[in-house]
């Protein structure tokens, strides 16, 4: 709900919120301070970008905008996205962006949340918009640039968490692999939108925390699983992202919050690779007991698909091996 105009709360509080959501994400960065003046006057642009600069525009800016929607600017805030505006000046409700950011439209923004934004974080988008979106006030240089590349990296000896992946997926997945995408519905049914969505592994897991061979999502952006995702590519991801990617799963596909995710026992998993000597697939080792199928039996180098559960460890017990 907006505060009315000259009822917000002291400057040092506001700070606090700004500055506490910021630690939460557990970000080595400074904490920019809101050039926000509490007089009577309505929040600018200059006052809201900040809270952009910090939270979105590490995935909405640049060439690969996540949704096509750069957050850096003022003119291309109120530009929106590939579906069209997100911002109703004078009408705060009707707006994407506030919907997003109050969950009332999936997925929930910032896709890097929880933590969500603060409720006097979205109380000052509302008030923003609902005074009409105005522009930082001539002669305020007011751009929310903040460098994606500084943000990605964790600091040395700080654990890979989803706040450093979220933006590859963001900016090279998420445009097929959510509902309403490039491809219509998400492709495989894999949705790489959330944190929840990514581990889902209801119908099969992809990331399998703590075993980076045995998820079939960093087969797929090295490219010994095909199609090499992403699919639209070359460019596929680089090295650095790639190898992000695997230390993240490496350490437990650690949530924003820090946690190591559960490995999914019993979970069925689909895997592509090169079968190798010693029953592995690459440099899985797979454990093929007496019920294991083979069908149409690999040759050693020869493509092949591998089916089977996760035990406890997030080993593969494989219940069939084909060639592909
Ligand atoms: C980790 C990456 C990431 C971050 C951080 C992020 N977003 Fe997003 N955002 C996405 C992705 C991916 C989509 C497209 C998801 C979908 O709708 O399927 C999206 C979609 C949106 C949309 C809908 C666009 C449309 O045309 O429907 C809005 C609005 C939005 N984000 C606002 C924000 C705001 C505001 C913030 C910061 C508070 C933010 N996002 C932070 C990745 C991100
Ligand atoms: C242009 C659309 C597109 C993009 C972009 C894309 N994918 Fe895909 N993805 C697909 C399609 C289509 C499939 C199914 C292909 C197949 O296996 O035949 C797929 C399949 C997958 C699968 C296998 C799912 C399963 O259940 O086995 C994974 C994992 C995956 N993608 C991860 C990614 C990642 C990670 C990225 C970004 C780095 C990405 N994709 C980008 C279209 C896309």
């Amino acid at each position: 709900m907006p505060l009315p105009l000259g009822r917000h709360p002291p400057m040092s509080k506001c700070l606090h919120y700004f500055c506490g959501a910021i630690r939460r994400v557990g970000l080595a960065m400074t904490c920019a301070v809101s050039t926000f003046t509490h007089a009577q006057t309505a929040p600018t642009y200059a006052d809201v970008a900040p809270l952009f600069a910090q939270r979105c525009v590490v995935c909405h800016s640049g060439e690969q905008a996540a949704a096509k929607l750069r957050l850096d600017a003022h003119a291309s805030v109120l530009a929106g996205g590939g579906r069209g505006p997100v911002v109703k000046p004078g009408n705060a409700a009707g707006s994407e962006l506030i919907r997003r950011v109050k969950g009332q439209s999936q997925p929930r923004m910032p896709m890097t949340g929880p933590p969500w934004l603060s409720d006097a974080e979205v109380a000052l988008l509302e008030r923003w918009i609902d005074a009409g979106a105005q522009p930082a006030p001539s002669g305020g240089a007011a751009q929310a640039s903040a460098s994606p590349a500084a943000v990605l990296a964790p600091g040395p000896g700080e654990p890979v968490t989803w706040v450093h992946v979220a933006p590859v997926f963001a900016q090279r997945c998420a445009k097929c692999h959510t509902d309403g995408g490039q491809m219509g519905a998400p492709p495989e049914g894999f949705r790489l939108t959330s944190y929840a969505s990514a581990l889902d592994a209801a119908d099969r897991a992809r990331i399998v925390p703590g075993q980076p061979e045995a998820s079939e999502l960093l087969r797929r952006i090295r490219g010994q699983a095909l199609p090499r995702m992403p699919m639209d590519g070359p460019p596929y991801l680089s090295a650095n992202e790639i190898g992000l990617v695997q230390r993240w799963i490496e350490q437990g596909a650690r949530g924003a919050d820090g946690k190591a995710a559960a490995v999914p026992v019993g979970a069925n998993v689909r895997l592509h690779g090169t079968f190798r000597s010693g029953s592995r697939l690459d440099d899985l080792a797979l454990i093929v007991g007496p019920g294991a199928r083979l069908d149409k039996a690999p040759a050693l180098g020869q493509r092949a698909e591998v089916r089977g559960r996760l035990d406890a460890q997030g080993q593969v017990i494989v219940e069939r091996i084909r060639a592909r």
